[in-house]
C-alpha cells in the first residue's frame, strides 16, 4: 500500500501494480530521508520522484504525454498537440543551422520523439541537410520510446538520430529543448514571520512526506550566494508580514551554464512556461509555482504518489538569462511563445493545409489557437536563446523580443 498516498477525492486512483511501484520508490526515499538524518532538501526529493531509475516519474513506467485523462496521460506539451509546431520551429532553426554555418541539432528531454521526428522532416522539406540530430534524456524508458518514434521515420532521417550519454565538451550546431527547464528539481524556501527557512520533506505519521522547515545556516541546506541576495531583494520589496513560498533554479541555471559553456557556435532554445524574475517573484505569487499533473488534473501536492505524478515549476528566466550569459554567449532573444511561433510564420504553415480538408484543416488550426492564445500556451510560455557566432537576430526575434524584461 502507499502510505504516502493523500487520495484528494477529486483524482483518479492509480492501478494496484502503479501503487505498488509508488510505494516502492516512497520506501527508497524515506531510506535516503533517514540515511541523510531525518531531512531532505525539496530538490533532491524532487530528482529522487522524477528520475529514479526504473521508479521515478521519468524514468519509470507513467505513460505521461498524451491529450486525454484516458488514455493514462498526464499532461499534453507543444510537440504533442500538433506537428504544426515542429513544422514552425523548424524555420527558425533552419536560420539559426545556416547563420552559424552548422550542420547539427542536440534535443535536450526529447520526451516521446516527436518533435526530433518533426524537425528532421520539415527541415529535410525546407531542404536543409543535417549531419546528425543527437538526443540527451536522464530517462531510459523515455529513450525506448523516442527509438520506436524516431524508427518508425524510417530511411536517411532516422539514421541521423543518435542518444548520448554524455555531453561533448564542445558542440558546434543548434540545440532545443522543449519544456525540459520545467521539469529540473527546485529548491522550496519559505519566509514565515518574516524569517526565511529552507522547506524540505521529513517522515511523518504513517511514513508519509511532510514539508518540514530547516534554518538556512543548517548544515543539509546549501544556500547559494544568489538565493540569499534574492531573499534580501524579496523582504525590501514585499512586506516582510506577509507569509511568501518561492522556488528557486540552481539546477536549471546549472544546466543553462552548461548547454551555454558547450556550445562553441551556433544557438541553444528552450521553449518553457514561466516569467522573468519580476513577474516571477510577485507580491501576490506568495504559494510559488510550485504544480503537480496527474492525469490532466493539476493540484498543489508534491507527495502524492510519488513516481506516478509529474512534478514541475515554472522557470524564472532571468537566472537562465543570466547563467547563459555568464559564459560569455550572447543572448540571442527572448519573446512569448506566440510571438516567436508567428514571428516564425506559423500561419504560413498552417496555410499549406487545405481549408477544405476539414479533417485535417479543423484539428490543425484548434491547435495553433491553442499555441497562440493568450489564455492557452501562448503568453506563459516562453522562447529563450543564446548564441555564440551569430551576427544579428533570427526572424522569430525580430519582433516583439523581450530580453529587456529579464
Ligand atoms: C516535460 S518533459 C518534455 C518532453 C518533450 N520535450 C515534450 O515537449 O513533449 C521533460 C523531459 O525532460 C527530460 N529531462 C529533464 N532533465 C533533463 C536533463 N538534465 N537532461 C536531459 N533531459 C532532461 C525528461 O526526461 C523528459 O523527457
Amino acid at each position: 500500500m502507499n502510505q504516502n498516498a493523500h487520495e484528494p477525492a477529486s483524482l483518479p486512483v492509480p492501478a494496484a501494480d502503479a501503487l505498488a511501484a509508488s510505494a516502492d520508490l516512497a520506501a527508497r526515499i524515506r531510506d535516503e530521508i533517514a540515511t541523510a538524518g531525518g531531512w531532505l532538501p525539496f530538490d533532491r526529493y524532487m530528482e529522487l520522484a522524477l528520475y529514479t531509475p526504473g521508479l521515478g516519474y521519468y524514468s519509470g513506467g507513467a505513460r505521461k504525454f498524451g491529450r486525454r485523462a484516458e488514455d493514462g496521460s498526464d499532461f499534453v506539451t507543444a510537440p504533442e498537440l500538433s506537428p504544426l509546431f515542429a513544422q514552425t520551429l523548424a524555420r527558425p532553426l533552419a536560420q539559426a543551422l545556416q547563420a552559424s554555418g552548422t550542420r547539427e541539432l542536440m534535443e535536450f528531454g526529447a520526451g516521446t520523439g516527436r518533435l526530433a521526428a518533426g524537425i528532421l522532416s520539415a527541415l529535410d522539406a525546407l531542404g536543409v541537410s543535417l549531419d546528425s540530430y543527437a538526443i540527451v534524456d536522464l530517462s531510459g524508458e523515455l529513450r525506448e520510446r523516442q527509438r520506436e518514434t524516431i524508427e518508425a521515420l524510417g530511411g536517411e532521417l532516422a539514421s541521423r538520430v543518435r542518444w548520448l550519454d554524455a555531453l561533448p565538451e564542445r558542440f558546434e550546431g543548434i540545440v532545443i529543448g522543449n519544456e525540459v527547464l520545467d521539469a529540473m528539481p527546485v529548491q522550496l524556501y519559505a519566509r514565515t514571520g518574516g524569517i526565511w527557512h529552507a522547506r524540505g520533506v521529513a517522515v511523518g505519521e504513517a511514513g508519509a512526506f511532510r514539508f518540514e522547515a530547516r534554518a538556512l545556516d543548517a548544515p543539509a541546506v546549501q544556500l547559494t550566494k544568489e538565493d540569499a541576495a534574492l531573499f534580501a531583494e524579496l523582504d525590501a520589496e514585499i512586506d516582510p508580514a506577509i507569509d511568501y513560498v518561492a522556488e528557486t533554479h540552481a539546477a536549471g541555471a546549472a544546466f543553462a551554464r552548461t548547454i551555454c559553456a558547450m556550445l562553441k557556435r551556433g544557438a541553444a532554445f528552450f521553449i518553457d512556461y514561466g516569467f522573468p524574475r519580476a513577474e516571477y517573484y510577485h507580491p501576490q505569487r506568495t504559494q510559488g509555482t510550485l504544480m503537480c499533473h496527474y492525469r490532466h488534473r493539476a493540484h498543489d501536492d508534491p507527495f502524492l504518489y510519488p513516481g506516478l505524478q509529474d512534478i514541475t515549476a515554472h522557470v524564472e528566466f532571468t537566472r537562465i538569462a543570466e547563467a547563459g550569459v555568464e559564459t560569455g554567449a550572447d543572448l540571442l532573444g527572448y519573446t512569448s511563445q506566440a510571438r516567436f511561433l508567428m514571428n516564425a510564420g506559423v500561419t504560413e504553415v498552417l496555410s499549406e493545409i487545405d481549408p477544405a480538408d476539414a479533417s485535417r484543416f479543423l484539428p490543425a488550426a484548434n491547435a495553433v489557437q491553442k499555441l497562440l492564445s493568450e489564455a492557452e500556451m501562448g503568453e506563459l510560455f516562453k522562447v529563450i536563446a543564446f548564441s555564440r557566432g551569430i551576427d544579428g537576430t533570427l526572424d522569430a526575434f525580430a519582433r516583439g523580443d523581450r530580453s529587456h524584461t529579464l
